[in-house]
């Protein structure tokens, strides 16, 4: 079996079923890469449904900037290098009240990117060398558009297993130490290639992960591997890069719930804990740049069109990724459509949105999606990860197949037979590096519940409980013919 052409994913053209798409993406055929990263390529996997776009917020936020010249006229010029400073203040305070910190999130903290994915180049840029930083460490499954940037860098993949608490931190510990020694062995002791400035420190090891409500694992990661992972971060000098892109959206695991919203963030990010834990970043003896930058993103609570984001970390982080060569020629990306922004986080408008209409909006999906996945998939054997969690979130849910269903064959399948198009685990493997257990995932498969109209997605869901249906009796079929021809082969063998 293949890996399931997403080039397809307009659906199958026998189907008289209309098509139900739970991976949500569309395609171009020009991009090198591993099998079924390429035929991903520009997949936009992760779309939130149009019509949970804040049209007419962003509308009233670009006419308070058009309207006002003193605001207009330097929205339209370049920037300052760590962005718009109304919206660094707004996110601060907005970050603030909602992850409630051990100390207040100040401006300095924030700097202004062009979303999540442009930020994570922009911070490999500045804190990492080609050969003096030794891997990026990738929690996997993994966001797989991720690998390119890495890959951009020069940096050298590996893959880091998630077990039911999230990152397996004795296996990393383990892979980091063995790192270290090829890397004093081979006299890797400074970094040559780019050393550093003094704006910017050169890590030697990146680790990125996505902490809460993964994508594409949608697990969260508890406290207790998150503090155990900054520890292992300042021990080894790991800059640990998080997309927290997921962290907002947010809701009652439970499946009855009728308030779908919580305005409070259920456990600090990394960058949080890297504030608090042992005496915090200013502790004796650093350099002040700290081990953890957080990537958010308005792609998943505006539109990922704004291509706006942040990235927040110790000041002197905030300032160095500020001096990344492109910023420093004409200023922080997506200028114009921070200041929108910047309006719409000082009306309180995008908070009220995020709670009053997404929560409960995703809340309501998601509770759709895991009824049916529970009456549907759960008695055929289907799996979910974490299912004692009080809080869940994000766009997607992943399911592990019952053995030995591949991922491959059933989207294969679903596509053909069904007119359903979910991702196959494969496409989260880090290239290269998916042989240690726990690395590999063509058991597995991804769903999401966040593009696709929101009553069909329990139809969606019960078309796949047929294919599983049908692929476990072909099974089965099989076997039992192999059987009776096993015996009815010794039978005439002992005639
Ligand atoms: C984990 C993760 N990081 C980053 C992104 C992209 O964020 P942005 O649009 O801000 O670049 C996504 C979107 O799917 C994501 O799931």
């Amino acid at each position: 079996m293949g890996t399931l052409n997403f080039s397809e994913v307009v659906g199958s053209a026998n189907s008289s079923k209309k098509l139900i798409n739970l991976l949500r993406g569309h395609v171009s055929q020009n991009q090198r890469c591993w099998p079924w990263v390429s035929l991903l390529t520009r997949s936009r996997c992760r779309w939130p449904n149009t019509s949970l776009l804040p049209t007419q917020l962003l509308e009233r936020g670009s006419q308070k900037v058009f309207q006002t010249p003193s605001i207009s006229n330097p929205a339209l010029l370049y920037g300052p290098d760590n962005g718009d400073g109304k919206l660094r203040v707004n996110i601060a305070s907005w970050l603030t009240q909602f992850f409630q910190p051990s100390a207040p999130v100040t401006e300095d903290r924030i700097c202004i990117t062009g979303g999540a994915s442009q930020n994570l180049a922009c911070l490999l840029q500045v804190f990492t060398d080609p050969v003096y930083t030794r891997n990026v460490w990738i929690v996997s499954p993994a966001y797989m558009l991720a690998f390119r940037i890495f890959e951009d860098s020069a940096l050298k993949l590996r893959a880091v297993p998630e077990d039911e608490e999230g990152i397996d931190i004795d296996f990393l510990r383990r892979e980091i130490q063995k790192s270290e020694g090829s890397a004093r062995a081979q006299g890797n002791n400074e970094p040559r290639i780019k050393p550093a400035r003094p704006w910017s420190k050169i890590y030697r090891h990146v680790i990125y992960a996505v902490p809460t409500f993964s994508n594409p694992s949608f697990k969260t990661m508890t406290l207790k591997r998150r503090e155990e992972l900054v520890r292992l971060a300042r021990e080894y000098d790991v800059l640990v890069i998080t997309d927290d892109v997921y962290d907002f959206l947010q809701w009652p695991a439970s499946l009855t719930a009728q308030t779908l919203s919580i305005e409070k963030a259920i456990l600090p990010r990394l960058v949080d804990v890297d504030r608090y834990l042992d005496g915090g970043t200013e502790r004796d003896g650093t350099d002040g740049f700290g081990n953890t930058a957080s990537n958010g993103s308005f792609s998943k609570i505006c539109g990922p069109g704004l291509r706006t984001g942040w990235c927040e970390g110790t000041e002197k982080l905030a300032f160095g990724v500020s001096q990344t060569g492109s910023s420093r020629s004409g200023g922080a990306p997506s200028q114009l459509a921070a200041t929108f922004l910047a309006e719409t986080l000082e009306s309180g408008e995008l908070q009220r949105y995020l709670y009053d209409t997404l929560q409960p909006s995703y809340g309501r999906r998601y509770q759709k999606m895991v009824t049916a996945i529970n009456e549907e998939l759960i008695p055929l054997g289907v799996r979910l990860p974490q299912t004692d969690r009080d809080v869940v979130g994000g766009y997607f849910i992943w399911l592990t197949l019952p053995s030995p269903l591949k991922g491959a064959m059933v989207a294969q399948r679903a596509k053909d037979d069904e007119n359903v198009v979910v991702a196959q685990g494969e496409i989260f493997q880090v290239p290269g590096d998916s042989e240690h257990d726990g690395t590999h995932f063509e058991n597995d498969i991804r769903l999401c519940f966040a593009w696709e109209e929101e009553d069909v997605l329990a139809e969606g869901i019960q078309r796949l409980g047929r294919v599983i249906r049908t692929l476990r009796d072909e099974h089965d079929g099989g076997r039992q013919k192999a059987t009776q021809q096993a015996s009815e082969g010794s039978a005439r063998d002992f005639w």
